[in-house]
């Protein structure tokens, strides 16, 4: 593909289905077995060429007063990493139109840092392969790989080391989103001061998890789901327990804590009871938005130009 002056990318939101956490390695990081799977709420990354080295990016949309647009955003980073590693003589201008809640628990940062891989990989004519861009990503945080991949996938290791998985079906999600954010840190930290670390076992994905996708039932999936992180994102912010018990009131099949909190995900029995479900929660006054996905879709895709005469 020859590159172009102006590129957009829209990079999917992910949920964690099973989140299973072992003790922290020596580098500080926990060994996971996760379950990812991306639902359609999107950030869009459009990428200006420079023809100088600046990096520069603009935020807009719902949640943009809480990104930072100094060089410790995500995507900034990014666009930097691509230009120092591949000696590119050529600058950005990035604009992130975010609907992705910041510091959610559903990957909106590494989503953007994403998407803006595959945005500058075109922009600046790079022509690196889905699995150059996978290695880089992993350099930038442990869920920017599965945000360039999407779909449903295992993730080993810190969550980096992404493998495809079956699923069958389209499932309906609700997310409740809360008022602030959680540091993902401090709830990894919290998990490792609940329980005693000698009898924390090797993370495991629960087979009835992997069957449940198969089967494509949400009935089926509700009950396999699981999160180690929700008891820690719970102690940290105890009202969301609210929020989790109004959505399984109101019919939700399953009620969880999204990754490391946060946004509560609710998994809904088809898209008519998700709409009912995203109404009572928003006249609820419980959390700040809500919003409704289906899920699988895929990784961060560059979107067709628009049409001009
Ligand atoms: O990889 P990423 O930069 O997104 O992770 C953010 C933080 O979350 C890490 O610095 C670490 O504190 C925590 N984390 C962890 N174990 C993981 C992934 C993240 O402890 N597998």
């Amino acid at each position: 593909m020859p590159p172009q002056a102006q590129v957009t990318v829209r990079s999917p939101a992910k949920i964690n289905l099973g989140l299973s956490v072992g003790p922290p390695r020596p580098d500080g990081y926990h060994p996971l077995a996760t379950v990812y799977q991306a639902v359609a709420l999107y950030d869009d990354v459009t990428a200006t060429v420079r023809d100088d080295l600046e990096v520069t990016v603009e935020v807009v949309g719902d949640f943009a007063v809480d990104v930072p647009t100094d060089d410790s955003n995500l995507a900034v980073r990014a666009a930097r990493l691509l230009q120092a590693e591949f000696d590119v003589e050529e600058g950005v201008d990035l604009t992130i139109r975010k609907t992705i809640p910041v510091a959610g628990g559903m990957a909106g940062g590494s989503t953007d840092a994403a998407a803006t891989l595959v945005a500058c990989n075109r922009l600046w004519g790079l022509q690196l392969s889905p699995a150059e861009l996978e290695r880089i990503a992993t350099d930038l945080g442990s869920d920017v790989p599965f945000c360039l991949v999407g779909h449903t996938a295992l993730g080993r290791g810190r969550g980096e080391q992404v493998t495809e998985v079956m699923s069958r079906g389209t499932f309906h999600w609700v997310f409740a989103i809360a008022d602030g954010g959680l540091s993902t840190p401090a709830v990894f930290k919290e998990l490792d001061r609940q329980r005693p670390l000698r009898r924390v076992e090797a993370p495991e994905v629960r087979p009835e998890l992997l069957s449940a996708l198969l089967s494509g039932q949400p009935a089926t999936l509700a009950v396999a789901l699981s999160n180690d992180l929700q008891s820690a994102a719970l102690s940290l912010r105890p009202e969301l327990a609210s929020t989790l018990q109004f959505g399984l009131d109101q019919g939700a099949l399953a009620a969880m804590i999204s990754g490391s909190g946060p946004t509560c995900l609710f998994l809904a029995a088809d898209s008519r009871r998700a709409v009912d479900l995203a109404v009572e929660l928003a006249e609820s006054g419980l959390c700040r938005m809500v919003r409704q996905a289906e899920g699988p879709v895929p990784g961060a895709r560059i979107l067709p130009a628009p049409i001009s005469r």
